[in-house]
């Protein structure tokens, strides 16, 4: 039977309690963590989102230590997840302190007890380090969210928003909303698309991001804007893609790279500082993408750990192998990485590492495995002079003991394997401190992209991006090799956030639209509102966004978004929980004009 709580206010939260307030009655409420009966007396913890405190309840005849018949039989029915209200008298706990309880030093001793709700017994224990799977978890979000380590997730999420709010408004930049519904202007991802009754057979799209809107603020003078965006992007998702996330969105007019750079740097500093403490020396090192790619295979790129990719295509051209032959003959390269200390590597697990590489496109892996007394194993030798070995194991800086890791492909595919081989070593060998905080912008990205599917260029961030002054002329001869004024910020190899100067210019903003293949009526139609808007005064500006489900996961050394989202999405983007998506009435599709055609 639940009672009501009239005439009772909580005085405080279970730990907002301390010793300071031994002596004083307080009322306190919240959730039966567990409930122990000793016989006359019974222990009671009691949770809230602030943590847990020990509640205490006795029978007997000292009236000023005990609870009445009425309450002490009420506290013996309390089972797990009860929600209670109880009155008491805080108590230091002498000698049977808890330091493993941030309230262990004290007690409240119980006067009143009152039942708010019972309980069922939940399908899972609510407790931190959960080992109950995930699915279950998510079908019974709403318990999975009392758990005191996602409970921490939550508030930390929340108390980051609060300071990033609290630096841009302090940094002069306005809070503005842009529309969710939209414009479909496919680029880049699918689009969510939701149908209008008014308008049957049109449609919305749910914004991917507040791009067009917030350059459309910039023409309209609100020079630095920002917005804590839900974006909406129907892709595959994966630990850090869901289809729906937050950004922290940004433009800046009358800027360039370094400005934008600038007060990002800031931001981030000061929030990882307030939020987890951690000091970020700035400024925050820089490589370009070509770096990037070149150095560690990737263009977000740990640089928790070494292990960098080595170019030996000069050092083998000319060898007899036919599988380093050709790579080269066929303009592509041959790279190596050394996994120090590896070169005892059974073959068993040699022989993992090449099927997942061949997972990421290649063809397989050759090494070099060093011994202890310098002697190597390889899988190509019989093939090299000695000479070229010894000169592949030099340019390796190959030592006793190593195992050196080769791939032979067309670039794209040489850097992805090995790329992705390093984190994999990384993994395994347990390289990877998930306490150290490694920043990186990348810098210089390509503008352009080749898809091969589509035998055109696309944009490699988004056609509004600007092309580097000194690549402008590459434009008309060799498009492909344009760099971008884009820039990503890095963190221990997880794209943080990305974003970049924009066009301003019409004549250069046409040029990249015929580049992709994107008609002048085309581009009219799709993005005509922004191309209008900037024929009537558009300042220079730039801008970047943060993904900040991925800001907080780092932060909270989660091993995905979800979490860090209160009620995220699966694999499939359905919702364990409230089971969306779902069938809707035939009404509501005949008000849309919409018949369901059958698979
Ligand atoms: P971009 O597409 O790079 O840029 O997105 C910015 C950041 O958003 C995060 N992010 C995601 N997080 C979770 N789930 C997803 N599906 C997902 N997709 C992206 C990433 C990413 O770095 N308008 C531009 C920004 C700009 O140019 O100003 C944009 O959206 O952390
Ligand atoms: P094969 O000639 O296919 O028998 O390969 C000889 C050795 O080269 C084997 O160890 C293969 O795993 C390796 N190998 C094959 N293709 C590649 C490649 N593209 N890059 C690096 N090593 C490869």
């Amino acid at each position: 039977m639940a009672e009501s709580m009239k005439g009772l206010r909580r005085t405080h939260r279970c730990t907002e309690l301390s010793a300071a307030n031994i002596g004083e009655e307080v009322t306190v409420m919240g959730w039966v963590q567990k409930s122990r009966n000793r016989g006359g007396i019974i222990f009671v913890d009691l949770r809230d989102r602030s943590g847990i405190l020990q509640i205490i309840f006795e029978q007997g005849e000292d009236r000023s230590r005990t609870v009445d018949a009425e309450h002490f039989e009420k506290a013996e029915t309390l089972r797990s997840e009860f929600v209670i209200a109880v009155v008491g008298k805080v108590e230091g706990r002498e000698g049977n302190t808890n330091a493993n309880m941030k309230t262990g030093d004290i007690e409240v001793r119980a006067t009143q007890l009152r039942i708010l709700s019972e309980a069922e017994t939940p399908p899972f224990p609510i407790e931190s380090a959960s080992k109950t799977k995930e699915e279950l978890r998510l079908t019974y979000r709403y318990l999975d969210l009392r758990r005191p380590d996602l409970q921490q997730k939550i508030m930390l999420r929340s108390h980051v928003t609060a300071k990033i709010r609290e630096f841009m408004t302090h940094e002069g930049f306005l809070e503005i909303e842009t529309p969710i519904l939209n414009k479909s202007t496919p680029e880049g991802a699918r689009d969510y698309l939701v149908p209008s009754r008014v308008h049957p057979g049109t449609f919305y799209a749910l914004p991917q991001s507040p791009q067009l809107f917030k350059q459309l603020l910039m023409c309209s003078g609100y020079d630095r804007y920002f917005q804590i965006a839900k974006c909406f992007r129907d892709e595959d998702l994966r630990a850090d893609r869901q289809p729906e996330f937050t950004q922290v969105d940004m433009e800046l007019s009358f800027v360039d790279v370094e400005d934008v750079i600038e007060v990002n740097e800031r931001l981030l500093q000061y929030v990882f500082k307030d939020a987890i403490g951690i000091d970020i020396t700035l400024p925050i090192p820089r490589i370009t993408w070509q770096e990037a790619m070149d150095r560690y295979g990737s263009d977000k790129p740990d640089t928790r750990f070494g292990m960098e990719l080595v170019n030996v295509s000069d050092v083998i051209s000319g060898c007899d192998f036919a599988v380093f032959a050709s790579a080269l003959e066929q303009g592509g390269s041959v790279r190596g990485i050394n996994a120090k200390g590896q070169g005892q590597m059974p073959r068993k697990k040699i022989d993992a590492l090449v099927e997942f590489a061949k997972g990421f496109g290649a063809k397989g892996l050759a090494y070099i495995a060093i011994g202890p007394d310098g002697t190597t194993k390889s899988s190509f030798s019989k093939f090299m002079t000695e000479d070229t070995m010894n000169a592949l194991i030099h340019a390796m800086e190959g030592e006793s003991g190593d195992l050196l890791l080769f791939a032979a492909d067309q670039n794209k595919v040489v850097w992805d394997v090995l790329g992705n081989l390093r984190l994999e070593l990384a993994r395994n060998l347990e390289l990877l401190d998930k306490n150290q905080y490694n920043f990186l912008w990348v810098t210089q990205f390509p503008l352009l992209e080749w898809n091969e599917d589509e035998k055109r260029y696309v944009a490699m961030h988004h056609p509004f991006t600007m092309p580097m002054e000194e690549d402008l002329e590459l434009l008309d001869t060799d498009p492909g090799k344009v760099r971008a004024k884009a820039y990503d910020i890095v963190l221990n190899g997880t794209e943080l956030g990305g974003g970049s100067v924009r066009i301003f210019q019409n004549s250069i903003q046409e040029k990249m639209f015929e580049i992709i293949g994107l008609s002048k009526e085309t581009a009219q139609e799709r993005f005509g509102f922004l191309l209008n808007a900037f024929r009537y005064g558009v300042p220079p500006h730039a801008g970047l966004a943060f993904g900040l489900d991925r800001m907080v996961m780092l932060m909270a050394q989660a091993d995905s978004i979800r979490e860090v989202i209160a009620f995220p999405k699966v694999k499939d983007a359905s919702c364990l929980m409230s089971e969306a998506p779902n069938v809707v009435d035939v009404e509501q599709l005949e008000e849309l004009g919409i018949a369901l055609v059958k698979e």
